[in-house]
């Protein structure tokens, strides 16, 4: 959706993934959906860095909403778990530079039961989220049919715009349609919403992880194409820093969703962050290559037998990056390959080594490469010309 709005994929944190539907704060307050676990995940991002790196919004998932509306017909948070009201939450978000999101459902009631948005209800709700100062929807859709999607997803699209408080739009839409054309009209996506969720939610394992990444490249040809400033494709959040991923399998999402220009939201406990998880996600150049200003969503552009992928990103100024994931079980692989041989024109060029940290020189188009990549793991690359950012590279 045109309207200046996430030129670059958003950055943040989502309830979701790692805090799920607990709703029990009298056993678990510190973990529980509340306004005290926004508070805290908003004080790390400032304290601890994130903010100042692009992470910025903070995002509200399910089961925040009390069992009824009131009695205006406005949605309203769970009075015991959110006492101050959303509005002062939006404040304290505000306070430290942050953006609120939060979560509403196209369909009788949301995935875990809270009220929906009906089509009646489009408009009111539309209306109290700006009025609540809300900076971010995401409008999941379950327990709607069809044609009622078709009519809704517009029409908050609408609605939002209406209120005259500028809202990033996210429609889960697509990921009840079965994620592809035809069924999925994703020019009308592209007008109507900035960004997109396609495909299954993820869950905290390598299994999941690999399933996403499977079905975004092999549709690749249908999804890459349509993604661009202000419209993204969204592979769902980071789960990076939580239980279910090793160290190297931890880099390999950073690496797939900084080449797929995908939404670097994160859902993980930001006040129980191990160093190496903070590393990762707070990596410069992984960073810098996912909010690249082209906004061109990067494509696999190799599946060998050895089960090493390649991935590659065009960046500004003729830079790329190059993702080499090893899908492997057993031992590091030793990949050769060229520059060439990865549809690079001749001439000499530098690579930037994303995770390892070391610059490769001297590098031809034709020189003879040898990668080791560990099993499950990536090897990153940041490619320039060498006579390109000399200054930068030489101190
Ligand atoms: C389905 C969505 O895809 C998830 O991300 C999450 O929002 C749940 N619904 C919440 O019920």
């Amino acid at each position: 959706l045109d309207n200046g709005l996430l030129k670059t994929p958003p950055m943040g944190w989502m309830a979701w993934e790692r805090f799920r539907c607990d709703i029990n704060c009298i056993d678990d307050p510190k973990n529980c959906i509340s306004e005290s676990l926004f508070r805290d995940m908003a004080d790390r991002l400032v304290e601890d860095g994130w903010k100042e790196l692009g992470y910025e919004y903070v995002i509200i998932d399910d089961c925040w909403m009390s069992r009824l509306r009131d009695e205006q017909g406005r949605l309203q948070p769970e009075s015991f778990r959110f006492p101050g009201g959303i509005p002062k939450l939006a404040r304290y978000i505000h306070d430290r530079g942050l953006k609120l999101g939060i979560y509403a459902d196209m369909g009788n009631y949301t995935c875990m039961g809270y009220p929906g948005t009906t089509l009646d209800n489009i408009e009111i709700d539309a209306q109290t989220f700006a009025s609540w100062g809300v900076d971010y929807l995401k409008f999941d859709g379950c327990n709607s049919n069809p044609v009622e999607q078709m009519l809704g997803y517009p029409l908050m699209s609408k609605a939002l715009n209406a209120t005259g408080r500028p809202m990033v739009y996210s429609c889960s839409w697509p990921v009840y349609q079965g994620g592809l054309p035809p069924n999925v009209n994703y020019t009308l996506l592209g007008d109507i919403c900035h960004l997109w969720r396609n495909y299954d939610d993820i869950q905290d394992s390598w299994d999941s992880l690999q399933s996403i990444i499977d079905w975004f490249s092999n549709n690749q040809d249908d999804l890459q194409p349509i993604a661009g400033p202000g419209r993204w494709n969204d592979p769902d959040m980071l789960i990076i820093g939580n239980f279910g991923l090793s160290l190297d399998q931890a880099r390999s999402q950073m690496a797939i969703w900084a080449i797929m220009a995908s939404p670097l939201i994160m859902s993980n406990d930001l006040r129980n962050l191990d160093n190496s998880a903070r590393a990762i996600l707070q990596n410069k150049v992984a960073i810098g290559i996912n909010q690249d200003p082209l906004g061109i969503q990067g494509r696999r552009l190799l599946k060998e037998k050895s089960q090493i992928e390649v991935y590659w990103r065009p960046l500004v100024g003729s830079t790329s990056a190059l993702v080499f994931l090893s899908r492997r079980t057993d031992m590091p692989y030793r990949y050769h390959t060229s520059l060439a041989k990865l549809n690079y024109d001749a001439g000499n060029y530098r690579a930037y080594d994303v995770f390892g940290g070391s610059l490769v020189k001297g590098l031809n188009a034709t020189t003879e490469l040898t990668l080791s990549i560990n099993p499950s793991g990536v090897v990153m690359w940041y490619v320039y010309q060498e006579t390109q950012y000399k200054e930068e590279t030489e101190t």
